[in-house]
């Protein structure tokens, strides 16, 4: 959550600042700000509460240009100590207004550092955790010491996570920054430098591209990169390219990000499977780097989305390789006891890689010494370093809040694993593993045939939901999780109640919902137990809940019963759970868009949630 950026180098900073925040605004939205160092050796600070669009404004309407600016930073806020206002915007100012500081994460020992500066006679003007940073640096540069001296001495006093940038008025040209878990990449330009939270941030401006880790610090000018370890010790990487292209971050004619990803959802299947899938049926998955044939028990760790994907995975890793799988929420198997032995692999999912959730999930399994493959959409996060080996799906840079295509990409991608793992236990006949290669090649098509299909018959679903006050998502065995999907989806961007639930077990409570008001979403297909799926939707029908179907259109009498139908294509029992969830996102992006909502940006979100 918050995004910071930075830029060294004369050339363009205000550009490059605003444009890295336009592409980091998925990670907060509650205010943005920068700090720009001037010709005249003094800063330009300017903020904004609210979307990005505000601090544009004020930047627009800024009389004459910034003149030359040698380096600046910027953020935008997911605020976490402090309502939204433009007090607690970012950046924060040192006494004396000489340095400036933007920063993503938590200081959990900040009242302490806060009571000690006071103490010493410092003035706070925000309720932030970040502004004890500011007056840390700037005590230090009072007394002599050098932006990296003060900043190296600083991230020692620091409890927490955190990425932090600063740049100091009196060293021009010069941004420092250094993070403990939070995420910071240093993009490598000509006569300018760059740093962000994220690799997507800069694609616009470079493709070469330096990891930061956990506990260094670096500095960067127009012609230097030094990155220092905790001690501050030089430390030498080498860089690494990134094929993403500035276009993969652009709307290309969609209203939205979520539309635009939702319709990029074949070619991200096709992209997770490529080189994956051999016309015998035979899994490569050498790229992993893993050893499975020991496998003996699979944990699945997850949030969100993620986790629902991983419901999904133990349905297939079960049937398919026989081999025991508990898929966990990650903030709360991070806190059990977990029970496990050398013998489990710990499957983390991550899209962003960050989620501190997920990440201290993996750190509790390795108290049993498993072994931890990361299934993550980027390359370089912090999941891929401390994983033993890494699935990437590969769908390209998703922006939209609301997860769509790195779902079905990691659904595929844990099929492809269940399918080798079959393999490496002998559990199914290698017939059996080509035909399942066979169905998963067609899936691209059929979730392009299903976009096709819904496309026309949205509306009417859609206006199921004019007067909903909640709304209940029903499927079975593999269609459940779909539900839950579905559910999430329809809440995170629409802002109505929405309950997954598995179809049998509605009569167990949440049955009690069902009115006029309360649609019904109901998932059939093949392989989905259609038929006591029905009896529970007619069960809902009796007491008065108008039903969604979402079904191949040549089920009739799901159509005949329902109110509004969402067509799928009818599809193999490895392909259903990403043909129905489709219909699913494209109903929440429906309903959402109808109350006016703004769908990539849903209040209160952030795509990363790198806090606890
Ligand atoms: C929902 C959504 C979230 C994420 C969750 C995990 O649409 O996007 O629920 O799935 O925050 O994020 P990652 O996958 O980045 O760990």
């Amino acid at each position: 959550m918050c995004g910071i950026v930075g830029y060294a180098g004369g050339k363009r900073s205000v550009e490059v600042l605003m444009e890295g925040l336009r592409r980091l605004e998925y990670r907060g939205y509650d205010s943005a700000g920068l700090a720009v160092q001037l010709e005249d050796g003094g800063f330009e600070v300017l903020r904004r509460v609210g979307p990005l669009r505000e601090l544009e404004r004020a930047v627009a309407e800024r009389d004459g240009g910034f003149g030359l600016v040698r380096a600046g930073i910027g953020h935008t806020r997911w605020a976490t100590h402090g309502r939204p206002s433009e007090r607690n915007a970012h950046p924060h100012l040192g006494n004396g207004g000489r340095v400036a500081v933007v920063h993503n994460g938590i200081i959990e020992n900040h009242q302490k550092l806060r009571g000690d500066l006071e103490r010493r006679g410092f003035e706070f003007r925000s309720e932030t955790d970040t502004e004890v940073v500011a007056h840390l640096l700037s005590e230090r540069l009072e007394a002599g010491m050098s932006l990296p001296e003060a900043f190296g001495e600083v991230m020692g006093l620091l409890e927490g996570t955190f990425a932090i940038a600063a740049i100091s008025a009196d060293e021009p040209g010069t941004v420092v920054a250094g993070r403990r878990q939070s995420p910071l990449v240093v993009g490598l330009g000509e006569g300018e430098n760059f740093l962000a939270s994220g690799v997507p941030a800069l694609l616009g401006f470079t493709h070469r591209f330096l990891v930061v880790e956990s506990g260094e610090m670096v500095v960067i000018s127009g012609s230097e990169v030094r990155l220092a370890g905790p001690g501050g010790e030089p430390v030498e990487r080498e860089p690494f390219e990134v094929e993403w292209d500035a276009e993969a971050v652009e709307l290309g004619g969609f209203s939205d990000y979520m539309s635009k990803e939702i319709h990029e959802q074949p070619r991200a299947v096709r992209a997770t499977l490529d080189g994956r899938l051999g016309e015998d049926g035979v899994v490569d998955l050498s790229e992993v780097g893993l050893d499975l044939s020991g496998v003996r028990r699979v944990v699945v760790v997850a949030c969100g989305t993620a986790y629902h994907a991983g419901l999904l995975g133990k349905y297939y890793i079960e049937r398919y390789a026989r081999v025991p799988v508990e898929v966990a929420v990650a903030s709360e198997y991070r806190y059990s006891d977990p029970i496990g032995d050398p013998g489990t692999l710990v499957v983390a999912i991550s899209q962003s890689g960050e989620t501190t959730d997920t990440l201290a999930a993996v750190e509790a399994a390795r108290s049993f010494g498993g072994r931890v493959l990361a299934v993550t959409n980027t390359r370089g996060s912090l999941i891929t370093r401390e994983a033993d080996g890494v699935l990437l799906t590969r769908t390209g840079p998703e922006i939209c809040v609301a997860a769509t295509k790195t779902f079905v990409a990691q659904v595929v991608a844990l099929e492809l694993l269940a399918m080798e793992l079959a393999r490496c236990r002998g559990t199914l006949p290698d017939e059996r593993l080509q035909e399942l290669a066979t169905e998963l090649r067609l899936a691209p098509e059929r979730i392009q045939n299903t976009l096709e299909l819904v496309s026309c018959s949205l509306e009417q679903a859609v206006s199921l939901f004019e007067e909903a006050r909640c709304c209940l998502f029903l499927g079975r065995g593999i269609a459940y999780p779909v539900a839950l999907e579905g559910a999430l989806k329809l809440k995170e961007i629409s802002y109505l109640p929405a309950e997954g639930y598995p179809a049998g077990e509605m009569k167990h409570g949440p049955i009690a919902l069902i009115d006029e008001t309360c649609p019904v979403v109901a998932l059939f297909g093949d392989g989905v137990h259609r038929e006591k799926t029905l009896s529970n939707v007619y069960e809902t029908m009796a007491r008065g809940a108008r039903v969604v179907a979402v079904a191949p259109p040549d089920d009739r009498e799901a159509a005949q019963m329902a109110s509004a139908v969402l067509p799928v294509a009818r599809a193999p029992e490895a392909v259903v759970p990403l043909v129905l969830t489709v219909p699913l996102q494209m109903l929440a992006h429906g309903v959402a868009r109808e109350r006016g909502l703004d769908v990539d940006k849903p209040r209160n979100l952030a795509k990363s949630v790198t806090v606890e």
